[in-house]
């Protein structure tokens, strides 16, 4: 989608669909005031007829007298009363819906009535350009050309009253880099494990690399292995698909800067190796790499940006599949921060590959470690799909990320990682148990990745209930890309 920023007369402006935004009640924005007028007040009698009260309800109109757009689309902000950001978002996120399900093929929205509502021209802009866009995207790779799904408006402009400025530019794109980094952990999302693969992983890396001339290094089984990261290793050691250690490095900041470090999961299919899952819904194990794929999407924004930041990215990346080759429960394994682990449950396998990633960002000096995992069903018990899993051994860290999730609406909430939990992961055999049993099992995984992040400030995100939908809508979400970028942001100053 090409975004542009226009200052034009709406009524005046030829494009396939032209949308307005109302407030439930009080007067109305210029724009549609000026739309509502040229109609001859009938703009304004519809709407009042026929457009529910609510933010986000919509009222397509298939044509309107006086008006040169094709089609005009009215979205409501609700009552003045409710005005959020929260209800802005509704209505951004309804209209690049019902704009990407109509036939039209270019689109303009009234960007100044958002401003007369009382929100900012930049935060509209970049929610704008960011919503839309995501609303528009469509997973139609592998379908036969048949069977693809029809492409939204190609074109969109924001229409402001005067002229553009630099900020409105910027916000603009902004918003539309947002975007393509979440359509990137999205589309890596929904790829089957068979098309995305460790090497595939590593592969879009490369490509990032390229465009955005980033420093990369991939280590294969052999090179994981000589870093002496045994326990990584002995997840992979139960298929024989190659797995990689991705690290991919963007320096946008002072050469001596301290780096922000992601550490992604990578898991390409999570089979729970020989602790087998049942079989039901075993497909959506194709997920379990959601946490690299954020990585690789934040990536993308932030090098499509240029923000001027240091960021690195670690992506431990493997299937876990049983075999006669695979680690068994009981078997102990030796981590690169040389701490032994009891692998009393294979299952838990993500864990094991993300601790010793963990210990690889020493090396970094960095300012910050933030991991991304889908990493226990047991946050999806504790907090549902809405919101993600924070747990962290710095208290303004989590402070950040848990303002840039409000920020976005890609929210996430804390959990306390008390020293208390540690002793749920006490072994007979070992210096640590894998598992911690089945009480507060997101916070014991995190207890776990916590021996490993002793040494810098670290947060971790478990987005085992954010990263994608199941059931009619099944498929990646792409976040947290939204809460990683606005909190990167932040710390770009912009
Ligand atoms: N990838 C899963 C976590 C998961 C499960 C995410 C379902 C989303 C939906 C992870 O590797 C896993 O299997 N965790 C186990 C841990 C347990 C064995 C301690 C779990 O949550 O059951
Ligand atoms: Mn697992
Ligand atoms: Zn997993």
């Amino acid at each position: 989608m090409e975004f542009s920023i226009k200052a034009s007369t709406p009524e005046k402006l030829k494009t396939d669909c032209l949308i307005l935004v109302r407030c439930a009640d009080g007067e109305a924005g210029p724009q549609f005031g000026a739309v509502d007028a040229a109609s001859g007040g009938l703009l304004a009698k519809l709407v009042r007829r026929d457009l529910d009260a609510k933010a986000g309800s919509i009222l397509l109109l298939p044509t309107l007298p006086g008006a040169a757009a094709e089609r005009v689309l009215v979205v409501s902000l609700g009552a003045r009363a409710d005005l959020s950001p929260k209800a802005l978002r509704s209505a951004l996120n309804a209209a690049g819906k019902a704009v990407s399900a109509s036939k039209a093929q270019s689109a303009a929205l009234g960007a100044a009535d958002f401003v007369a509502a009382g929100f900012s021209l930049p935060d509209t802009l970049r929610s704008a350009a960011a919503l839309i866009a995501d609303a528009a995207y469509r997973f139609d790779a592998i379908r036969s050309e048949a069977a693809k799904n029809p492409a939204g408006p190609g074109r969109f402009e924001f229409l402001l009253q005067g002229k553009s400025d630099a900020a409105a530019r910027l916000a603009v794109e902004q918003g539309a880099a947002i975007a393509a980094g979440q359509a990137l952990a999205r589309d890596l999302g929904n790829l089957p494990a068979n098309y995305c693969t460790p090497t595939t992983l590593a592969e879009t890396a490369r490509s990032l690399a390229s465009e955005y001339k980033l420093k990369l290094r991939i280590f294969d089984r052999e090179g994981i292995d000589e870093l002496g990261m045994g326990s990584f290793l002995s997840v992979a050691q139960g298929t024989r698909e190659e797995p990689r250690f991705i690290v991919l490095e963007y320096k946008g900041g002072k050469a001596k800067e301290a780096p922000v470090v992601l550490v992604g999961k990578g898991v390409t299919f999570d089979s729970g190796g020989i602790s087998l899952k049942p079989g039901e819904g075993m497909d959506e194990m194709k997920f379990d790499m959601c946490g690299a794929a954020s990585v690789l999407g934040t990536f993308r924004t932030v090098a499509k940006l240029g923000l001027p930041i240091n960021l690195v990215g670690l992506i431990p990346a493997t299937e876990n599949l049983p075999s006669g080759t695979a680690v068994k429960p009981g078997d102990v394994v030796t981590s690169l921060s040389g701490q032994t682990i009891e692998i009393l449950n294979t299952d838990a396998e993500g864990r094991l590959i993300l601790c010793d990633a963990l210990t690889y960002a020493e090396r970094f000096k960095p300012a910050c470690v933030i991991d991304i995992a889908t990493l226990t069903g047991a946050c999806i018990i504790a907090l549902g799909h809405q919101v993600s899993g924070l747990m962290a051994n710095d208290e303004a860290l989590a402070a950040e990320l848990l303002g840039a999730g409000t920020k976005t609406g890609d929210r996430a909430w804390q959990l306390p990682l008390f020293d208390e939990y540690q002793e749920q992961l006490k072994s007979n055999f070992a210096d640590m148990a894998n598992i911690g049993g089945r009480p507060a099992g997101s916070i014991t995984a995190a207890a776990f990745l916590s021996r490993f992040t002793r040494n810098y400030a670290w947060a971790h995100l478990d987005i085992a209930g954010t990263a994608w939908k199941s059931g009619a809508e099944k498929g990646a979400t792409g976040r947290p890309v939204p809460l990683l970028t606005e909190f990167l942001l932040q710390r770009a100053g912009q």
